[in-house]
């Protein structure tokens, strides 16, 4: 396969290429990333000047670019990350939230449409898998988890933008025929995410001292999964998934945030004693609430266990651990991620950070 990997200097990017890279020595695996504060090219400085990797600095709204990309490197694989990601920050702004998973989207899926038509006569697998999120759901009470079958109520305008982009996935395919397929995951935590979201931002604010930021109560409920599981998910949604359908992924690993920033405090407490002997959830700071924030997500991997096989394989006890190491043993990571746009944006919007 000649895979074109969208968002690929991002979060789940960055583990997905690495995965991929290192699995299929034969295969092409073309990034295309527009760097934006959420991209980094540090974060794939393991997989550079690897002979089957490459990569392409663009935005998905650009058309002739990615037509471009399309030609030059024969692609018949896409793997849809690219997105804003922060619920956070389309609460302030939903504009780029808009252009890049909306109308990104869009553009990309027209540009795979051609690449496709043009390619329709060849015999191997053309695949588009759309990798999107479990927000598009809405929100459960206290029991009960998101199926396949669960109707889209999108709460927030991050989910909103990505429920839009699912529903043109699945169009173009009803419409086109374009072989896609969409996977909705729950929240990913590991390596290299960026220290805007709930896990690593606890973890650098923990050590350096400020305030850990709790939104409301922090009865909140997230189901968190380890990054790789996802990444092993998407491997198996791509080569084997049944086009036209979606498929959750889940970790069945759920956590209330309070519980769960306390759990990260106690590792903290065992790996980096703070001074003085001082326990780190001396610093837990309860803030005013996210507005439109869902109250419980979670996943049953029902589908996908039973069609493609997959489980997830980290536990959380080892996989939070390893997390919190991670960022322990990559500070200067951390301080590059947080310059420039980074710090622009939270200078202007947010205290804690
Ligand atoms: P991220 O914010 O860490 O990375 C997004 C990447 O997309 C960055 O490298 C950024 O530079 C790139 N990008 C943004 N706009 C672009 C544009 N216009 N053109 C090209 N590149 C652009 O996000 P993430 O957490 O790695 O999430 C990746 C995908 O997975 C997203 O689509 C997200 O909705 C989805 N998802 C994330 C989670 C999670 O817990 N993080 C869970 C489920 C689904
Ligand atoms: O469910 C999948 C989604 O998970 C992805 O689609 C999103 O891209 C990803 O960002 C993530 O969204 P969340 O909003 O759940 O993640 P976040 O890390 O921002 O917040 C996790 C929970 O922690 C949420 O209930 C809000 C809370 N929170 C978050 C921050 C940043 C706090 O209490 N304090 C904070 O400072």
């Amino acid at each position: 396969m000649n895979i074109l990997i969208t968002g690929g200097a991002g979060f789940i990017g960055v583990n997905l290429v690495s995965y991929m890279v290192n699995k299929y020595p034969d295969y092409k695996i073309v990034v295309l990333d527009a760097l934006t504060y959420a991209g980094n090219l540090q974060s794939l400085k393991s997989v550079e000047g690897k002979a089957n990797y490459t990569f392409v600095k663009g935005d998905i709204c650009d058309r002739t670019l990615l037509d471009k990309a399309f030609n030059e490197h024969q692609i018949n694989a896409v793997m849809h990350l690219a997105a804003e990601s922060h619920v956070d920050r389309s609460i302030l702004s939903a504009e780029e939230f808009l252009r890049t998973n909306v109308m990104g989207t869009y553009t990309l899926l027209e540009a795979a449409r051609s690449a496709w038509k043009d390619a329709e006569a060849g015999t191997k697998r053309w695949v588009f898998l759309n990798v999107s999120t479990d927000e598009v759901y809405g929100t459960l009470g206290s029991t009960g988890a998101f199926t396949e079958q669960t109707p889209y109520s999108p709460n927030s305008p991050y989910s909103a933008s990505k429920a839009s982009a699912d529903h043109f996935v699945r169009a173009f395919y009803e419409t086109h025929g374009l072989p896609t397929l969409t996977t909705n995951c729950s929240n990913n935590y590991g390596p290299f995410q960026l220290p805007e979201k709930l896990i690593p931002l606890m973890i650098l604010n923990a050590t350096e001292g400020k305030a850990l930021p709790v939104y409301g109560k922090g009865d909140n409920v997230r189901d968190w999964l380890y990054v790789e599981d996802h990444c092993r998910a998407l491997d198996l949604a791509l080569h084997k998934g049944r086009f036209g359908q979606t498929y959750n992924i889940g970790g069945e690993n759920e956590w209330t945030n309070i519980k769960l920033v306390g759990r990260i405090c106690e590792l903290l407490d065992e790996l980096r004693p703070a001074a003085g002997g001082r326990g780190y959830d001396s610093q837990i700071t309860f803030v005013p609430d996210r507005p439109g924030h869902d109250l419980r997500y979670a996943i049953d991997a029902t589908k996908i266990k039973d069609e493609l096989g997959w489980h997830a394989q980290h536990s959380f006890e080892q996989g939070l651990k390893d997390t919190v190491l991670w960022y322990l043993d990559n500070l200067g990571w951390c301080e590059d991620v947080r310059s420039g746009a980074y710090a622009e944006y939270y200078d202007k919007n947010y205290i804690g950070r």
